[in-house]
């Protein structure tokens, strides 16, 4: 079973939607998947990435699809400092089959692509699994302290 990855478009949307609100369901209303996408759009648009298999794999899941099947997506943007990876998910009946790496591998290559030579991430210190998972594709914890604030 393969994973196809490629940009974002527009008739994914309903899709993306629905694995992000599946995925990351406490997420607050300005991370609304529709806001994050609109907004994605409008900067480097290509580090939308998508990941789907095709309907033959998917109805194997009991998924019931007929067409392709986006099971996972990532997004990734480039400051000219640094590259960020934010929101990669794939939907739980799919993973531990290497698709999540692979959606990391595919935004790390379209960074690269605008120059970039290091990606930073965030996950929540309490996120034991996807610390786990980022080790596992290569990422260090970086002893920072990560500083924010909403303007
Ligand atoms: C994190 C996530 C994308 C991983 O997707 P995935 O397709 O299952 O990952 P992979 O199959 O590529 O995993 C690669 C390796 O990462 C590690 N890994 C993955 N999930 C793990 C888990 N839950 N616990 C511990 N290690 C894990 C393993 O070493 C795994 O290799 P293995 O399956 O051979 O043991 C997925 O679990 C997910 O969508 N989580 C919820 C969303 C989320 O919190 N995203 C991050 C927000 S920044």
């Amino acid at each position: 079973m393969g994973l196809s990855i490629r940009a974002f478009r527009n008739g994914d949307r309903a899709a993306v939607e629905a694995l992000w609100t599946r995925v990351f369901p406490d997420d607050p209303p300005r991370n609304a998947p529709s806001v994050v996408i609109e907004n994605k759009l409008k900067v480097q648009p290509e580090l939308l990435l998508v990941g789907e298999v095709d309907g033959v794999d998917a109805a194997a899941e009991g998924a019931g699809a007929v067409g392709a099947r986006i099971v996972g997506a990532v997004m990734a943007g480039y400051d000219g400092v640094r590259g960020w990876i934010y929101h990669l998910a794939v939907a739980p009946e799919f993973r531990r089959r290497g698709y999540g790496a692979q959606l990391v591998r595919a935004a790390e290559a379209g960074l690269r692509t605008l120059g970039c030579a290091k990606v930073n991430l965030q996950v929540r210190a309490s996120n034991r699994e996807v610390i786990a998972f980022y080790r596992s594709v290569g990422y260090e914890v970086e002893e920072r302290v990560s500083m924010g604030r909403r303007i």
